[in-house]
């Protein structure tokens, strides 16, 4: 099911509070998403349109960036709320030559890259919820959804969407799933969105080139101590099924490590987590 936002797409405000596609070029120098950035003032989806461009060949380190999203969409078909020049929505094009089964792992490294730089930018060090939230105590800040293709057994391309919540002021929202939460939320910071993104993008291509080269060790190591669920007592709901459980790691695989109400030790590739505080 999808959900279709009616709203319509208001003036956006002045431009210096608009991201400056030419200005992120400059400052992205040598990186590799300084490649190919696309700039939308409003667009249904940047996983969406990175899709299709990554369809028709867009290559590698392209990114999609948009100042407001339509139809933003979240794990499990969910909405994801994308109001003008408050956040961030963007989502990037890899093409790493790898199998279905290591894709989580690029993921894995967006969460830990946000956390990076918000930690360096603001000073609070987000907490990442498997399999791909980040969170400020009991909330979400920001989410990430990774779609990809395959071709034969390999991988063709990766999408991997961030929406961080940055100067938004979530309580406005009725519409929320879920506890949320924003930069300016926790800490009464305006932060800048374009000294974020810079800062997101230039610590994912250094652990981006860390996983091709198989340096992953640090970084499962990193996951687990910044997991907000390791050593908590969880309820995991997949499909039609719940369980239960208690979280003793998240493997070099991605799948969640719980011992479960049985005493047994139990693996859970996909899920959505709801912790017993
Ligand atoms: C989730 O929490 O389930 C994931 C949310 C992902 C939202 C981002 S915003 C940029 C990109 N475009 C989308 O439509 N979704 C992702």
């Amino acid at each position: 099911m999808h959900f279709q936002l009616t709203k319509e797409i208001k003036e956006l405000p002045p431009t210096t509070n608009r991201l400056q596609p030419s200005a992120l070029r400059k400052r992205l120098g040598s990186s590799l998403f300084a490649r190919n950035i696309i700039y939308h003032k409003a667009i249904n989806s940047t996983n969406t349109l990175a899709k299709e461009l990554a369809a028709h060949g867009a290559p590698e380190g392209t990114l999609v960036l948009a100042e407001e999203q339509t139809e933003g969409r979240g794990r499990i078909n969910r909405v994801w709320l994308s109001p003008a020049c408050e956040n961030l929505y963007f989502t990037i094009v890899l093409r790493p030559f790898i199998q279905p089964g290591q894709v989580f792992v690029f993921t894995m490294v967006l969460a830990l890259a946000a956390s990076d730089a918000v930690k360096k930018e603001i000073g609070i060090r987000p907490m990442i919820k498997w399999p791909n939230d980040l969170y400020v105590e009991r909330k979400k800040l920001g989410g990430i959804l990774t779609e990809f293709s395959v071709m034969g057994k390999a991988v063709e391309y990766v999408v991997i969407g961030l929406g961080l919540n940055v100067n938004w002021n979530p309580q406005e929202e009725k519409s929320m799933l879920y506890p949320a939460t924003s930069i300016f939320a926790e800490t009464g910071i305006r932060a800048s969105r374009s000294d974020l993104l810079i800062e997101i993008l230039k610590s994912y291509e250094s652990y981006y080139s860390r996983v091709l080269a198989g340096q992953i060790d640090d970084i499962y190591k990193k996951w687990n101590e910044l997991s907000l669920i390791k050593g908590r007592e969880v309820k995991i709901h997949s499909g039609r099924e719940t369980v239960h459980g208690h979280v003793l790691k998240i493997d070099q695989n991605g799948a969640l490590v719980i011992i479960n109400d049985d005493g047994r030790e139990e693996k859970i590739q996909s899920g959505d987590v709801s912790i017993t505080f």
